[in-house]
């Protein structure tokens, strides 16, 4: 398969990397500015894409022609502790995390839907439980919470454009993984997170579109 991951430098995108890698896949890793770890990946298969979601701006590098799978997976938290909380979160903070959370997938379909109808695609975008309402017992974390709501939002639609062209659009929710995004406070491993999440895509056809899924095969309320 053809595979296009964003945010692949670190993280579960690089987890997602070297797991596709693995399977003899070949693998768009796209990265904001700095490669990280993919410049450690000696591989053939491996090609790197320069891409920053947050802007309009083309990706540089060479895109496939075709891709059979597009995992948008990068994003970011915004401020940490109560830097998002009621009294303190900004107009600023809101639009940065829902410009790279929510707008980033968005664009980045909207650049590269043609080459996943042209294969009856699959694309998965990653969200998060932060984006549940049914999930969110304890309040603050606006601009967190507001981007992932957004996005599920978002995957839902491009699942009903795009399922009369045989693409079918998934929501994924990784679980809560040490990486540097939680500072590795996680309950669980990028390759237990990657690994589960390549479960459902594989599975992705069974789900109804749009559907919001986490790392385990639950069906995630929203
Ligand atoms: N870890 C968790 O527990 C958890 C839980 C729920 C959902 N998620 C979601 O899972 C995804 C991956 O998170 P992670 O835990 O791997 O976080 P991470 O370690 O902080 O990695 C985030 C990745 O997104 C990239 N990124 C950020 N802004 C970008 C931009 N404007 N353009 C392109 N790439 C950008 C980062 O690139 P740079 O290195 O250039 O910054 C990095 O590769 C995110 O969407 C996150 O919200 C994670």
């Amino acid at each position: 398969m053809n595979i296009l991951i964003t945010g692949a430098n670190r993280g579960i995108g690089l987890g997602f990397t070297r797991h596709y890698l693995e399977q003899g896949h070949e693998v768009w890793a796209c990265y904001r500015s700095d490669p990280g770890a993919l410049g450690e990946i000696d591989s053939p298969h491996l090609h790197s894409v320069v891409w920053d979601v947050s802007s309009d701006a083309q990706p540089v590098g060479e895109l496939p022609e075709q891709i059979d799978l597009l995992i948008n997976n990068a994003g970011i938290y915004g401020p940490v502790k109560d830097g998002q909380s009621l009294e303190k979160v900004s107009s600023d903070v809101m639009l940065d995390v829902f410009n790279v959370d929510c707008v980033g997938p968005l664009r980045v379909v909207q650049a590269l839907k043609e080459r996943v109808i042209a294969v009856q695609g699959v694309i998965a975008n990653v969200s998060s439980k932060m984006g549940s309402s049914a999930d969110n017992g304890s309040g603050g974390t606006y601009a967190c919470r507001a981007a992932k709501a957004g996005l599920v939002i978002v995957s839902k639609s491009m699942a009903v454009d795009l399922e009369p062209f045989g693409v079918q659009v998934i929501t994924l929710h990784p679980g809560w993984v040490r990486t540097d995004m939680v500072n590795h406070t996680g309950l669980i491993d990028v390759p237990t997170s990657v690994a589960g999440m390549a479960q459902v895509i594989t599975d992705a056809r069974k789900y109804s579109g749009g559907q919001f899924i986490a790392f385990d095969g639950k069906v995630v309320p929203y």
